[in-house]
């Protein structure tokens, strides 16, 4: 449901955008009549469009809480929108290039969400696996902290919008899959973290769990 949800929201702001793109570059060109045509044949599907938008975007903002970029996002979509309907109707280019601008910088923040980690460095004290006082756990503890508390929240019921592990019932190979790949707005990891690195970071957040 979730998933079907965040990718109705997706494939909305895509398109969304791309329509948007189009009347923006007609208004620029002057093709006036081009534009009515296109506004009217799209009037029908962008209302759809803008309200599975707009629902499943609330959606997902109650289901992940919210991130400072989060808000950043929402505002500068919110701001758009009046921009780029009085844009339009007065033909004002200035005004709907700039409604453009902020919709793709909206774009942009959502991109840094789930933009690509950097390798973190874990203390030796605790990542050393040949060291006879090595516990999985604290290695675990140490990952969970650099990459993912952010998200997840301490004993992970949730920081800023990761997914509650504390009532995770996946097995420890699926968490590691889904650790490796990413999922949604949590990024991959497979190249920031060794097969130990992701042992014991499973074994921690396992710890979680009632
Ligand atoms: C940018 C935010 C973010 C970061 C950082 C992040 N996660 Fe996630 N995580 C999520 C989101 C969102 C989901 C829900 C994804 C889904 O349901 O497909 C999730 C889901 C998970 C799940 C699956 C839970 C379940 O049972 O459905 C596990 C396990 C997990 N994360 C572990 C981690 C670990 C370990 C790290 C650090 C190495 C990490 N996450 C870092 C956002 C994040």
């Amino acid at each position: 449901m979730y998933k079907a949800l965040f990718y109705t929201h997706l494939i909305s702001v895509n398109i969304f955008l791309f329509a948007y793109l189009i009347k923006t570059i007609l208004l620029l060109a002057n093709k006036k009549e081009a534009l009515e045509k296109f506004s009217k044949g799209f009037k029908v599907p962008e209302m759809i469009i803008s309200t599975l938008f707009l629902i499943t975007g609330i959606y997902l903002l109650v289901q992940m809480g919210t991130t400072k970029l989060l808000i950043i996002k929402i505002c500068f979509v919110f701001a758009s929108i009046p921009i780029a309907i009085i844009g339009f109707k007065k033909s004002n280019k200035v005004l709907a290039v700039i409604a453009m601008l902020l919709i793709i910088m909206a774009y942009g923040f959502a991109e840094m969400n789930k933009k690509r980690i950097d390798k973190q460095t874990i203390a030796p004290s605790v990542a050393d696996v040949n060291s006879p006082n090595y516990d999985i756990k604290k290695h675990g503890e140490a990952i969970y902290t650099a990459y993912c508390q952010s998200c997840h929240g301490t004993g992970g019921t949730n920081g800023a919008g990761g997914a509650d592990l504390t009532i995770s019932k996946k097995s420890f190979e699926e968490m590691k899959a889904q650790i490796k790949a990413g999922s949604m707005s949590m990024p991959p990891f497979k190249d920031v973290m060794s097969e130990q690195e992701l042992s014991a970071v499973v074994a921690y957040i396992v710890t979680f769990r009632k």
